[in-house]
């Protein structure tokens, strides 16, 4: 496949003609901001930004401001052609796609910091990554001014530091939260995932069943977070291939402080090393 499949959708590069044709537009507008190598996870929010909205934009850019020296920026996988025609086959109005220097030209010293709920997790295990993550929704926020922007439950710490800087700096948009979209057997998809050879690809299930005992467990009347996270933890330990567990994490689903006793709506997430990626899920106890 390549772009000159795409027949209805505008392909919009640069900030200027994005702003623009945003102010042409009437009526409601749909965000989806995206790093790209899209899966159903992201056209799951594709569709519901369409079917809630007059007008769907979806955003590729892998924004470098939110990893790390010694992540992945440089290897993200990318495959544009691709993207952009599974994009236009939703019915996707707009697809923004800037590049780096067109987001963060010369002398941009602005940044946002989201305190606090990102002090934890992947605040802890990526410094600097929210950071990124809240300055580059808020730019995008501001060009593209959605009606509402689309995220997935999959990363629920970006989700709450998103609301919370919405919330914050009384920014004039609804933020719409959309459920994990899963493999068959309980992976939850991840651009990230294509870094798996076979045999950790299978291993790779084991956050999904940790995931489900602790929401077993929960169910049975069990509120210890101590007892819930070591059973977890001496599940995900049998799977041989995991180098390591960064976090496993039971909190509460606002403000991320941890809990000793359970009292719902509580956020249960856990970040593991298997093979190269790091790979991160979740689950709601309530
Ligand atoms: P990216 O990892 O490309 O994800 C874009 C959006 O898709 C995010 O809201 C993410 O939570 C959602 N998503 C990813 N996998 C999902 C799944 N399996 N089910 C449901 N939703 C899923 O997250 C980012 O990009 C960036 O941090 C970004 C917000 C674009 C800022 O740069």
């Amino acid at each position: 496949m390549n772009s000159s499949v795409v027949v209805n959708m505008r392909i919009i590069n640069s900030v200027a003609e994005m702003k623009k044709l945003r102010s042409t537009m009437k009526g409601t507008v749909g965000f989806v901001p995206t790093m790209g190598y899209l899966h159903d996870g992201h056209m799951g929010l594709a569709r519901r930004a369409k079917s809630d909205n007059d007008h769907t934009v979806v955003s590729i850019f892998v924004n470098p401001t939110q990893f790390g020296p010694s992540e992945d920026l440089s290897s993200y996988p990318r495959d544009i052609p691709r993207d952009l025609a599974m994009l236009d086959n939703e019915g996707v109005d707009i697809v923004f796609m800037p590049a780096v220097a067109e987001i963060y030209p010369p002398h941009f010293y602005t940044w946002v910091d989201v305190e606090k709920v990102t002090d934890c997790l992947e605040g802890a295990s990526r410094p600097g990554h929210f950071r990124g993550v809240a300055t580059v929704c808020n730019k995008l926020f501001n060009i593209v001014q959605p009606t509402r922007a689309y995220f997935g439950q999959k990363d629920a710490q970006q989700c709450i530091v998103i609301r919370r800087m919405v919330a914050d700096l009384n920014m004039n948009l609804e933020i719409i939260i959309f459920p994990t979209v899963r493999e068959p057997d309980g992976l939850a998809m991840s651009s990230r995932n294509t870094y798996l050879k076979p045999e950790e690809r299978r291993a790779a299930t084991v956050l999904y069943r940790s995931l489900a005992l602790a929401k077993e467990m929960f169910s049975l009347g069990e509120r210890d977070t101590q007892k819930i996270r070591l059973a977890m933890i001496d599940l995900i330990k049998k799977e041989p291939l995991v180098e390591r567990i960064d976090y496993v994490s039971i909190a509460d689903g606002e403000t991320l402080a941890e809990m000793d006793v359970i009292k719902p709506p509580a956020v249960v997430s856990l970040a593991v090393k298997i093979g190269k990626p790091r790979l991160l899920d979740n689950t709601i106890l309530e």
